[in-house]
């Protein structure tokens, strides 16, 4: 089975493209809602929080790991890959990867949580494969509250996105890296803020197409992979609130499974 973690509910913009692309798949999900935004918090205690989640999917039955939460990804990937013997999937090495790939002028622009701007990890990533590039990030701390309040078509959140992108807009980028699991939600308002002509990647699509890529050219774990439709929520708090959300990212209403952690 294929188990996907995120600090909260955002991750399912993940689920949803990893279904987008491979229907059939059976899937495991955890949502840390009860610990979530890992956005704001230290990196050990996010490795640590990583850790666990890993932990309970496999307990559950994963024999695959995708990290849908940047901020995760950003600190606790190598933490993760050294403990797990198994195939780990990260999101920011997929969407470097697709947006070296797609920006002309490589002007790139960088959008997460305070976490994953700190870390540095995307400038260090691009920068390792594309030495003349330039890189210009920004934290978008409000982003995602904006999202889990629904406020997604407000008038108000246009305002704070058309202000988070100003510097990177000055700075006449040709592609915006969406960072952070929240962000494909936005993405139309984002798309209108920044400018037509700025291509952007979506992290959870990038990381999607990776995991295809790798099951064609790994025929031998592809098999092991069961297929039967089947997909599992698990959370580790539930309010009426997450569930909004999680049909928001979703697209479509799911049962959440409550467990503590
Ligand atoms: N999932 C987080 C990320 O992608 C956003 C929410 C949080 O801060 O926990 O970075």
């Amino acid at each position: 089975m294929i188990g996907i973690f995120d600090s909260g509910i955002g991750g399912l913009t993940t689920v949803r493209a990893i279904l987008e692309i491979m229907p059939g798949y059976d899937l495991i999900y955890f949502g840390d809602t009860a610990r979530t935004p890992y956005g704001t918090k230290s990196r050990s205690t996010v490795i640590r929080y990583a850790i666990e989640n890993t932990e309970f999917l496999i307990k559950k039955g994963a024999t695959m790991i995708v990290m849908a939460c940047n901020t995760a990804s950003s600190v606790a990937t190598e933490a993760i890959k050294e403990r797990f013997d198994m195939p780990i999937f990260e999101v920011i090495s997929p969407a470097v990867a697709l947006a070296i790939e797609t920006s002309k002028r490589m002007q790139i622009g960088v959008i997460g949580t305070r976490g994953t701007i700190k870390s540095g990890i995307y400038e260090k990533k691009i920068l390792e494969k594309a030495d003349q590039a330039r890189v210009f990030s920004t934290p978008c701390p409000l982003l995602v509250p904006l999202v889990e309040e629904g406020w997604v078509k407000k008038p108000e959140t246009a305002m704070i996105v058309k202000k988070y992108l100003l510097p990177l807009k000055t700075r006449q980028i040709d592609t915006l890296i969406l960072g952070c699991t929240h962000y494909p939600i936005l993405k139309s308002i984002i798309q209108q803020k920044i400018g037509r002509r700025v291509a952007i990647i979506d992290s959870s699509i990038a990381v999607s197409n990776t995991i295809k890529t790798y099951l064609d050219d790994h025929p031998d774990i592809e098999k092991t992979l069961s297929k039967e439709g089947r997909a599992f929520f698990f959370v580790s708090d539930i309010t009426t609130q997450f569930e909004k959300t999680a049909e928001i990212a979703l697209k479509r209403k799911i049962d959440l499974t409550h467990v503590e952690m």
